[in-house]
């Protein structure tokens, strides 16, 4: 093995300079490459995969410096069956979590790692999550054998040479070791896109208490950018159970009313139920004025401010790797502007004219395409052409409505927060819990319908607070500490809101229109937080009454309105003694409150009508 050290960073970190020695003779690549982040370096690497096969460079009048990837068809999306928390104790990580004993899981994995890059370059990529340099970033170094990897995580955090300045000699890291795992015989050539394709080859695998991340089988979104859901909320939850704050899978969003009030939201939705739309949102006619900005679309990390007792949000992450499929100039207009040049697109289907095409970008699919697989495609295929969970990675910079602080380290304040998942039947629109105590238990007992971000995931499944697969430790400790932190670390903590855009009529639709009529309800959310919006006590929380929206610009009948807002005290009834079953699971861990809560809102429902209805309460209020 020839070993060289190409790239031209500069690092005197020697813990940092020992582990990648320490990895590189482990895996036994062909090469080690630091990566310093420039432009130069990215051109370079996308040429490289263009020349073998990973990347297809898109028209570069459509859209400039842009490539398409398509994956190996087993390695699509998240594998939570194969994502572990290794903390010493079971107990620790929770019976919502894969565990296994951390020496055990280093000892399956080393096997693995050994000579899982042969015939492969290792890059090593310093990222910071966070503005470089804040008091609030936490800097990580992936080691990987993909490329595709290295270019996707330069656009999704600030990465390179600047972080090694950072670090500087002694400076803390979360080193995320990673590899495809599909090492290459002497002179074998490489396959466009690498991975173990065996499900059970592949490992995701945390340790919270040593605060490493071990990757291995799989190059795909959040199994592979380190940066994200593995450091950013697996062991960023743990570091803030310790230090006192928040990371949450959540958009941040800015509203700023015609008065000029600025004021953010954040908001919970579980993979795939809408936060990269909510957080991109265009008010609708009626709302002229009105103006929504972007801070995050995936990833907060919340910190309480002693200052003025409130929490101030950042979001981590530089870049956006959004669903594709559903994206077009009627649904998201900010995002579809946002991919218009320097991104990467990875499982869309490919025009004729060298563009990107996904369901539902435009009303009639082309005639024509490559699909995600690389075979031809007609609209009579009968098959998806992109895959879907096809996504585009795109720079936050690019996107028209950036909010103008995205980048402050301090963060913005955060007013609301609102928690929604996918449910087609039976759940409000909006509703506000009674305290900060019933918002949490609101938010840790949400459920949702399954999406394509994960592979294999259950019809429906509880996802508190939209992380399920994202606590590095125990939920029943997370809700506690929600708990704690809402009491004791500020004054004013921010509202709490639940919210369901998916509801279904008998016929499959859904009952409302969403996207940027969503800020009708926001504007509702807004109103409450400035103790001017109207709300009727429900057996759940308060309810807007339909006087309580602004309907301007919308011609939305009453009965629907009342519809979608009704509940249906039995099933209500049901799911609430349902979540016995989750609570019991917790044993010891499970905060008291969440069982009084639980209990309240059973007493609340067996004494209000088989149909609690918007209407009749509207009347009586
Ligand atoms: P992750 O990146 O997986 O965490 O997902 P996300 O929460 O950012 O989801 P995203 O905004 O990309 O939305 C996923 C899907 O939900 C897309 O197909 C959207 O078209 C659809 N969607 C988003 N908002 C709405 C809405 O208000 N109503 C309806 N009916 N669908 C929506
Ligand atoms: C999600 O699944 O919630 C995502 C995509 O945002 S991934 O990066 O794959 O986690
Ligand atoms: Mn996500």
């Amino acid at each position: 093995m020839t070993k060289t050290h190409d790239g031209a960073t500069r690092t005197t970190h020697h813990r940092l300079l020992n582990w990648v020695d320490e990895m590189a003779g482990l895996c036994e690549p062909d090469r080690i490459y630091w990566c310093d982040g420039s432009q130069t370096e990215y051109d370079r690497l996308c040429e490289e995969m263009v020349e073998s096969g990973t990347f297809v460079r898109l028209n570069a009048q459509k859209r400039p410096n842009s490539f398409l990837a398509r994956s190996h068809p087993s390695d699509v999306a998240r594998v939570e069956e194969r994502t572990f928390i290794c903390s010493r104790r079971k107990d620790e990580a929770g019976p919502t979590n894969n565990h296994m004993d951390p020496v055990k899981m280093k000892k399956i994995l080393t096997e693995a790692f050994r000579g899982s890059m042969h015939g492969r370059t290792l890059y090593v990529i310093p990222f910071s999550m966070g503005p470089i340099g804040s008091h609030i970033a936490h800097i990580g170094v992936q080691i990987t054998d993909s490329p595709y990897v290295v270019a996707n995580q330069r656009i999704m955090t600030r990465m390179g040479q600047k972080v090694l300045d950072t670090l500087g000699e002694d400076g803390e890291f979360i080193p995320c070791l990673h590899s495809v795992g599909a090492p290459l015989e002497d002179g074998e050539p490489d396959v466009p896109w690498p991975c173990a394709p065996r499900i059970e080859d592949k490992y995701i695998a945390h340790f919270p208490e040593t605060r490493e991340i071990w990757s291995y089988g799989s190059g795909y979104g959040g199994n592979a950018l380190l940066g994200k859901k593995c450091l950013a909320l697996r062991i960023a939850s743990v570091m803030a159970r310790d230090e006192g704050w928040l990371a949450e899978h959540m958009l941040i969003l800015g509203v700023e009313s015609p008065e000029g009030k600025k004021q953010y939201v954040t908001a919970a939705f579980p993979s795939a139920c809408g936060k990269t739309n909510f957080a991109m949102l265009i008010p609708p006619a009626g709302f002229e004025g009105w103006k929504v900005t972007t801070v995050g679309d995936d990833i907060a990390w919340i910190k309480p401010n002693k200052d003025d007792g409130r929490f101030y949000a950042i979001n981590p992450e530089a870049g956006f790797f959004g669903v594709a499929p559903g994206t077009n100039p009627e649904s998201n207009p900010n995002a579809i502007d946002t991919l218009y040049a320097n991104c990467i697109f990875t499982n869309c289907a490919l025009t004729d004219d060298g563009d990107i095409w996904w369901e539902g970008l435009t009303q009639e699919p082309p005639e024509h395409l490559i699909d995600w697989k690389g075979n031809d495609w007609t609209p009579g295929s009968g098959i998806p052409a992109a895959h879907p969970n096809a996504r585009f990675t795109a720079p936050a910079s690019q996107c028209p409505c950036i909010d103008p602080e995205w980048e402050n380290p301090k963060g913005v304040p955060v007013s609301a927060f609102l928690f929604g998942g996918r449910v087609s039947k039976h759940f409000p629109l909006a509703f506000q819990s009674y305290n900060w105590e019933h918002g949490v238990y609101m938010a840790a007992t949400m459920g949702s319908e399954a999406t394509a971000a994960a592979i294999g995931q259950a019809g429906m499944r509880r996802d508190p607070m939209a992380m399920l697969p994202f606590c590095g430790y125990n939920m029943g400790d997370y809700w506690r500490h929600w708990l704690l932190i809402g009491r004791q670390m500020v004054a004013t903590p921010p509202r709490i809101f639940r919210v369901n855009w998916f509801r279904k009529d008998e016929h499959g639709h859904f009952m409302w229109p969403g996207y940027g009529e969503n800020m009708r309800v926001l504007k509702w959310v807004i109103d409450r937080c400035n103790h001017v919006g109207a709300a009727i006590e429900s057996p759940l929380g308060w309810v807007p009454d339909y006087d309580a929206f602004r309907w301007d610009g919308l011609d939305f009948p009453k009965d629907v309105y009342a519809a979608i807002n009704n509940i249906d005290t039995e099933v209500a009834r049901h799911e609430t003694n349902d979540q016995e079953e989750l609570f019991t699971s917790f044993g010891d861990h499970l905060p008291r409150e969440m069982e009084h809560e639980r209990a309240l809102q059973l007493a609340r429902l067996i004494h209000s009508p088989r149909v609690w209805d918007l209407a009749d309460a509207a009347k009586l209020g």
